[in-house]
């Protein structure tokens, strides 16, 4: 089986290179690659996006390439417009040309985050945001292809590798004494590595049930704040290694409205994830367990 993997060096991207390499020969790209690589894995290139599957013939094409700078989107909505929505509909038809399933993922934002209630796949999405409009039109023109395909919506997305939210509270933390962290955002940390690591369960059991195909909800259980977050991370990372000597003795709850950004996000980003839990049997742990492996091997 021939894999084609976009955006293999996202925090998304590097963690597939290794939850897809037991299920074929993977040819992965990135914005830079070129044709000694594989081809073009450009998504501000989509008619040169679609000449590649074209040429590779891929049996699964996996997207985990977006433009997630979500303040920055707001300024360049062009670009975003461009990788998030033509680019993923490019992928779309040249995937139903050659028969390829494609995976593609999106987002949280696609909601306006009203309400405390978990998001189901039918709700209505209502996107505040750039970035948010241009990820739900993406699924849109993948769904309208007629290319099979499996779209994950997911959430507040960390990995070991690279600058992460957990890093940045560390930092702080031995910084200052106190921290202000958003209390009125909810939502589920969820690691790159489950995300990849479901991608692939349900890549395999798609190809078997074709049936399976379809968008579904992919993250961590439980729920918390930004606050509550970065208080995990805190007690965390003292119980794991005291010498830090991390000076923060508070974490004070202030509303999103004390961070005004360019982009307005959503407050309830609660994703109902028992679709996903049911058609392929897996069962998703809770975020905890995922941010404490992390921060035991990045501490
Ligand atoms: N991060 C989150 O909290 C979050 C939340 C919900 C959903 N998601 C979705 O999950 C998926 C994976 O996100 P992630 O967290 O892995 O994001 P990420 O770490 O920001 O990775 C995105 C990758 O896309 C690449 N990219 C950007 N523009 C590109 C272009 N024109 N051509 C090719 N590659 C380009 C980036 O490359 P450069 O590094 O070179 O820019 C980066 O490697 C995305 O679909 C995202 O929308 C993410």
């Amino acid at each position: 089986m021939k894999i084609l993997l976009l955006g293999k060096n996202g925090q998304v991207g590097w963690e597939l290179q290794r939850s897809l390499a037991p299920l074929g020969g993977l040819v992965a790209l990135d914005r830079h690659s070129t044709e000694a690589d594989g081809g073009c894995g450009d998504l501000s290139q989509p008619q040169r996006l679609r000449e590649t599957v074209l040429r590779l013939r891929p049996d699964v094409i996996v997207n985990a390439a977006a433009h997630t700078a979500v303040d920055r989107a707001e300024s360049e909505p062009e670009l975003a417009r461009t990788v998030n929505t033509v680019a993923p509909g490019a992928l779309a038809e040249a995937a139903h040309a050659v028969g390829a399933l494609l995976v593609h993922y999106s987002t949280d934002y696609v909601f306006d985050g009203s309400g405390d209630a978990p998001w189901r796949e039918d709700a209505a999405t209502a996107p505040l945001s750039v970035y948010g409009a241009t990820k739900r039109d993406g699924e849109d023109r993948v769904r309208a292809s007629g290319a099979r395909h499996l779209i994950f919506r997911t959430s507040w997305v960390y990995a070991a590798r690279g600058g992460n939210f957990a890093r940045t509270m560390l930092r702080l933390a031995q910084e200052r004494e106190r921290l202000t962290v958003i209390d009125d955002q909810w939502g589920a940390p969820t690691g790159a590595d489950l995300i990849a690591d479901v991608t692939a369960h349900a890549i395999r059991q798609t190809l078997r049930e074709p049936t399976c195909a379809g968008t579904y909800h992919l993250c961590a259980a439980g729920e918390t704040t930004w606050n509550g977050y970065a208080r995990f991370v805190l007690d965390t990372a003292r119980a794991l290694k005291p010498e830090l000597a991390l000076k923060a003795q508070e974490v004070a709850p202030v509303p999103t409205t004390a961070f005004p950004t360019p982009a307005r996000r959503p407050l309830n980003s609660r994703l109902d994830t028992r679709r996903l839990r049911d058609t392929f049997g897996l069962a998703l742990p809770h975020w905890q367990t995922g941010v404490r492996r992390m921060l035991a091997e990045i501490l």
